[in-house]
C-alpha cells in the first residue's frame, strides 16, 4: 500500500487531518486501532471554540453542527453567595459552541466513509518505520489478520496519550517531557434531564468544584470535583444529585434531575512532550499533550494542531518547501502552552485544596474576575480560543 500521508488514529485530530489533506488533493489513509462503534461511543469533549466550528464547517462538515449545536455567549462562574455571567461577545467579540465530541467523530467518520480516503478500523501492532528519511513507512496487521506496509511521504502521529507515536518521536533522545499531575479527579454524568441553566457553570464551592455544562436541550452533562482514587461504586445517583445540588446551591434555583445515562471517574493531569516533530513523524493532540479538562481545551487544541500541520503538509507535498514543517513544532507548541496555562489557571482557581489560605486566593481571584472588565476580558479571550498563530 501507499499513501502521501499515514495517519495512526482515528480521534478527532486523525480524522479533521485527513478530511483538511483531501480538500488539498492529499492522499491519505487513516488507520485506527479500535472499532468504529467504540470510536464513536467515546463520551468526552462538548464545547468547541470559534476556530474548531469555523474549521470544520469550512471543512464542509458543520452541517449537523450548525442545526444540532448549541452557540454560547458566556459562563457563569459561581461562589458562595454569587453566580456571576461573563458575556463573551461584549468582552471578546467571539462565543463557543456545545456539541459533543462523539458527534464531531460521527461527522468526520461518516464524510470520510462517504467517497473519502481510506480510514481502516481495528488495525493492530502498528509500527512507524524509517521516519528519519524520506520515505518512511506504517508496518500494521489489519482487521483479517493480515500484515500490511503503508508506504508514505509522511506519517501523522495522532494516536492519543497512549499511542505509538510519540515513542518513537522520544526514541531520538532529543527530546523533553513535562508533567503535572493534579490532586484532584471528576467524577462526571451524562443525564436525560434539560439543562437547568442557560450558559455552563463554572461552581467554586467549599467541598468541591463542580460543573454543569450540557450535550443537548434534553440532556445534561455534570461534572464534581472527587479525590483521584474515587471508586465510581462508591457514588449512588443520590449521593451524586445530592453532591450537585449542595454545591451550585442559589437561592430559588435547583438542579434538574433525571435518569443518569453514565457516569464515571476522569483522572486529572497535564502534559508537554517536545519536540512534536522527528523527521517525516508528526505529532499533534494528545499524542503530544495533555490538559486538564477545566479550560475545555484539549479537543480544541487537537483541532489547532492539525490545521497548522495540514497547511505545513501542503506546502512540503505539493510545493516542496521545507519551511512550514520545520517550524510546526514551535509553532504548535507556542499555543500548547498558552492552553495550559489557561487550563492550570482554571484548575487552579476552581479546585479546593484543602488548604484554606488557598481558599482565599480562589475567591480573591473570582471576585477579581466578576468585577474587572480586564480579568474578565482575559479569560474570556482564553476561552474562547485564541488565534492559531500566537
Ligand atoms: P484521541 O481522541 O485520544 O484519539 C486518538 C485515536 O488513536 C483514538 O481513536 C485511539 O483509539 C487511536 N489509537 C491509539 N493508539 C493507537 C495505535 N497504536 N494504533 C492506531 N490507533 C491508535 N477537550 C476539550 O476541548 N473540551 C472538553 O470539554 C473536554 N472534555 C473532556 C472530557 C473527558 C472526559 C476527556 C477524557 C477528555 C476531554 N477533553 C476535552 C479532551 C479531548 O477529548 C481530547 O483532547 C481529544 O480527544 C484529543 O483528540 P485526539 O484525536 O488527539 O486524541
Ligand atoms: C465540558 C467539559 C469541560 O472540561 C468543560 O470545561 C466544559 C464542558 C463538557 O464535557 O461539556
Amino acid at each position: 500500500m501507499r499513501t502521501q500521508v499515514g495517519i495512526i488514529g482515528a480521534g478527532p485530530a486523525g480524522l479533521l487531518l485527513s478530511r483538511l489533506l483531501h480538500l488539498q488533493g492529499i492522499d491519505t489513509v487513516v488507520l485506527e486501532n479500535r472499532s468504529r462503534d467504540y470510536v464513536e461511543a467515546r463520551i468526552r469533549a462538548g464545547i468547541l471554540e470559534q476556530h474548531s466550528v469555523d474549521t470544520l464547517t469550512a471543512a464542509g462538515v458543520g452541517d449537523r453542527l450548525q442545526r444540532e449545536g448549541l452557540e454560547h455567549r458566556g459562563i457563569h462562574l459561581q461562589y458562595p453567595g454569587t453566580r456571576a455571567t461573563l458575556d463573551f461577545p461584549e468582552l471578546c467579540g467571539r462565543t463557543v459552541w456545545v456539541y459533543g465530541q462523539t458527534e464531531v467523530t460521527k461527522d468526520l467518520i461518516r464524510t470520510q466513509l462517504d467517497g473519502g480516503p481510506p480510514l481502516l478500523f481495528e488495525v493492530s501492532d502498528v509500527r512507524p518505520e524509517d521516519v528519519d528519511s524520506d520515505s518512511p513507512r506504517i508496518r500494521f496487521t489489519d482487521a483479517d489478520g493480515t500484515e500490511q506496509v503503508l508506504e508514505c511521504d509522511a506519517i501523522a502521529g495522532t494516536d492519543g496519550f497512549h499511542g505509538a507515536s510519540r515513542p518513537v518521536v522520544q526514541a531520538a533522545g532529543a527530546g523533553r517531557v513535562w508533567e503535572r499531575t493534579y490532586p484532584y479527579a471528576w467524577l462526571g454524568i451524562l443525564a436525560d434531564a434539560a439543562p437547568a441553566t442557560d450558559e455552563l457553570i463554572y461552581a467554586w464551592h467549599p467541598e468541591g468544584f463542580a460543573l454543569y455544562s450540557m450535550r443537548s436541550p434534553s440532556v445534561s452533562r455534570l461534572y464534581l470535583q472527587v479525590d483521584p482514587g474515587e471508586e465510581i461504586g462508591n457514588w449512588s445517583d443520590d449521593r451524586i444529585w445530592d453532591n450537585l445540588e449542595r454545591r451550585f446551591a442559589l437561592e430559588g434555583w435547583s438542579v434538574n434531575t433525571g435518569t443518569i445515562t453514565e457516569k464515571s471517574v476522569l483522572p486529572m493531569r497535564s502534559f508537554v512532550s517536545a519536540p512534536m516533530r522527528r523527521g517525516r513523524l508528526f505529532l499533534a493532540g494528545d499524542a503530544a499533550h495533555i490538559v486538564p479538562p477545566t479550560g475545555a481545551k484539549g479537543l480544541n487544541l487537537a483541532f489547532a494542531d492539525v490545521t497548522l500541520l495540514a497547511q505545513a503538509l501542503v506546502r512540503l507535498l505539493q510545493e516542496k518547501q521545507s519551511d512550514l514543517v520545520d517550524s510546526y513544532s514551535d509553532r504548535a507548541l507556542a499555543r500548547v502552552w498558552r492552553c495550559t496555562h489557561f487550563s492550570w489557571f482554571m484548575t487552579s482557581m476552581l479546585h479546593r485544596s484543602g488548604d484554606e489560605f488557598d481558599a482565599e486566593l480562589q475567591l480573591s481571584q473570582l471576585r477579581r474576575i466578576v468585577e474587572s472588565e480586564p480579568a474578565a476580558r482575559e479569560l474570556a479571550e482564553n476561552y474562547t480560543g485564541l488565534p492559531l498563530e500566537i
